[in-house]
């Protein structure tokens, strides 16, 4: 980022405007001078979130977020500050000179190239004599020419053949091993990959950092075999078709998750392409980190058999831990969302995917599974377990809903549902607390520094003032902030809150000068009014140093000094009134 010269930035900036920015994200009501939206970094039920065009910048008064449009557009979307940079910059129409300062500095480079390579003889493996029973294959599976292409899929061989292709070039038979591609013995160097169908996995940023073959020509065990965990290939960081989905499930503002690999070809085949797929039924913590990082709401599409519903339930917990907004499909007819789209078409599928259920009806078929609800131990156990789900829900209205069907479906007292459930009061508490949380009261001296940098951030004529009449700060935070700010305006001459908060990008200070920023300041932004602060400023300033001293003088044990010290308070005394 430091590539990026900090006038180039604001030159960005200045041609956006937050609020076509931000209202091409989430949508935006106008209240006097501001907008205000649904805050989409918290769960969000009121609009907290107001977005200024004078300033051009928004801020919750809830959880806290602020920013400028490029802040807005990296958490959006989950990318980094240079490419919210680009996007912000392609939005408005400005052509910048900075795309290879964008792209990153790849350190597995070489790494990257062998992977690619490898790809390709893979690929080229398909136009092979070997290669035309398993385009046989892939067709018996729907599955031609351009989907093959898209999603590059190839075929190993009957044959050792990776060692001797490469052994030309640059790369040593160690890294071969270690990316998982061969396996060395005293004799031979082996292909680890054998008479399969082979599909590319990337890694998120896009880069292939393993395979996962299917044996095509007789069912053998594994059905599918990956590559090993090596440096690049952690399964549990990818998501199959995480780096190709992303432009749709932007666009879609929703993402579909499947289980396996033909799940997400398959859909995306069909023109459903805002897919990823787990390879497999568990979702680690970084898949999840991933999947917040978009911000969309999920749809949970698991397999039909009773794995794919157990992977549902423990999944749908996990998500609605983490706060993610989803809601389940769950199909019938057909083992998979693959062989659902074959049997029956993308419009049945398209279908299934607008009635959605919630994770909540879900889980009331889900938890009567082998119970027979006639036996009372049985639905009094379904009843318990239904209670405890509801008491992790933030969410009223779906509690009372719910309440209400088991009233109607067991005819159960909604008193003693109510009385269950208890603990509803608490989570209102501690949702209350996080709200006092980030609108803490801040002393009144740190206030009154706060609202001074505050007016610095604003405009030329109130450093002028800070440097006129205050000149440093006493507090640390405070003063290397001042500091900033005076550096900031020397060097561009002018200053803005938007483009000081790109200047403090990578700055440790930007937290704090973020929480400046949003707290509610109640002042007006004038000359006069920031002399009144001023003013205001210094008197507390001396009342804090008299406050010093007094404590220094009951502290100290010498006489002289004690002396001394009553000098210097007569004197500070004296400069108040
Ligand atoms: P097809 O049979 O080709 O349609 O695959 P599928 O997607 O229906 O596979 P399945 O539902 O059986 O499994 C889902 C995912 O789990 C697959 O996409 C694989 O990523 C993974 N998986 C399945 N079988 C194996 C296996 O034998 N070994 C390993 N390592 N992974 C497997
Ligand atoms: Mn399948």
């Amino acid at each position: 980022m430091s590539l990026i010269s900090q006038e180039d930035l604001n030159r960005v900036r200045s041609s956006a405007n937050i609020v076509d920015v931000v209202g091409n994200y989430i949508s935006l009501t106008p209240k006097g001078k501001n907008f205000f939206a649904i805050c989409p970094f918290h769960e969000d039920h009121n609009p907290s979130m107001s977005v200024s065009p004078d300033k051009q910048i928004y801020r919750c008064f809830v959880c806290g977020n602020t920013g400028n449009v490029f802040t807005f557009v990296e958490k959006f979307l989950g990318v980094s500050f240079a490419e919210a940079v680009s996007i912000v910059a392609k939005e408005c129409g400005v052509t910048l000179s900075l795309d290879q300062t964008i792209k990153k500095e790849d350190k597995f480079q070489k790494e990257h190239e062998l992977m690619d390579l490898v790809l390709k003889i893979y690929q080229n493996n398909l136009r092979a004599y070997e290669g035309e029973k398993a385009i046989d294959y892939l067709k018996k599976r729907n599955l031609f020419d351009e989907t093959v292409k898209e999603f590059e899929i190839g075929l190993s061989l009957n044959k050792n053949i990776l060692h001797d292709l490469l052994k030309e070039k640059k790369y040593g038979d160690k890294m071969l091993e270690e990316l998982g591609l061969i396996n060395c013995n005293e004799k031979e160097f082996l292909d680890v990959f054998r008479n399969r169908i082979l599909f590319p996995i990337h890694d998120l940023n896009g880069y292939v950092v393993g395979f996962t073959g299917r044996c095509y020509l007789t069912d053998i065990v594994p059905k599918y075999l990956n590559t090993k965990e090596t440096y690049l290939f952690k399964k549990g960081k990818v998501l199959f078709n995480y780096h190709r989905a992303r432009d749709a499930i932007r666009l879609n503002k929703s993402l579909i998750l499947v289980e396996g690999n033909m799940d997400a070809i398959r859909l995306s085949s069909v023109g459903i392409k805002n897919v990823v797929a787990l390879m497999g039924t568990s979702l680690t913590k970084d898949q999840m980190e991933a999947l917040k990082k978009l911000r969309v709401p999920l749809v949970l599409m698991l397999d039909n058999d009773s794995a794919g519903e157990s992977a549902t339930y423990s999944i749908g917990n996990l998500l609605e831990e983490q706060g993610l907004s989803f809601s389940v499909v769950r199909l019938s007819g057909a083992k998979d969302p693959d062989e659902y789209v074959v049997q029956f078409g993308k419009e049945a599928m398209v279908h299934n995917l607008e009635k959605t259920l919630s994770f909540m009806d879900f889980k009331l078929n889900y938890l009567k599974k082998n119970k027979n609800l006639d036996e009372i131990s049985d639905l009094s156990e379904y009843i318990k377990s239904v209670l405890i789900n509801l008491k992790k829900s933030q969410d009223d209205v779906l509690i009372e809903v719910t309440l209400q069907k088991l009233v109607k479906d067991y005819n159960i007292s909604y008193d003693v549902l109510r009385e269950q459930l208890g603990t509803k009061e608490l989570s209102k508490k501690e949702e209350k607390k996080s709200v006092v949380k980030n609108n803490k009261r801040i002393n009144g001296y740190y206030k009154l520094c706060e609202e001074i940098l505050y007016y610095m951030m604003n405009g030329g004529e109130y450093i002028r003032l800070f440097q006129k009449h205050i000149g440093i700060f006493p507090i640390q935070n405070y003063r290397m902030i001042a500091n900033e700010i005076l550096y900031y305006y020397e060097k561009n001459k002018t200053i803005c809150l938007a483009d000081f908060i790109t200047y403090m990008e990578t700055n440790a200070l930007k937290d704090v000068v973020l929480e400046i920023i949003n707290r509610e300041h109640e002042i007006e932004l004038n000359s006069d009014a920031m002399f009144g602060a001023i003013k205001l400023f210094q008197v507390k300033s001396k009342e804090r140093e008299i406050k010093e001293v007094k404590d220094k003088i009951k502290n100290e044990l010498d006489d002289r000094k004690k002396m001394e010290l009553t000098q210097k308070l007569m004197e500070l005394k004296k400069e108040v009134f």
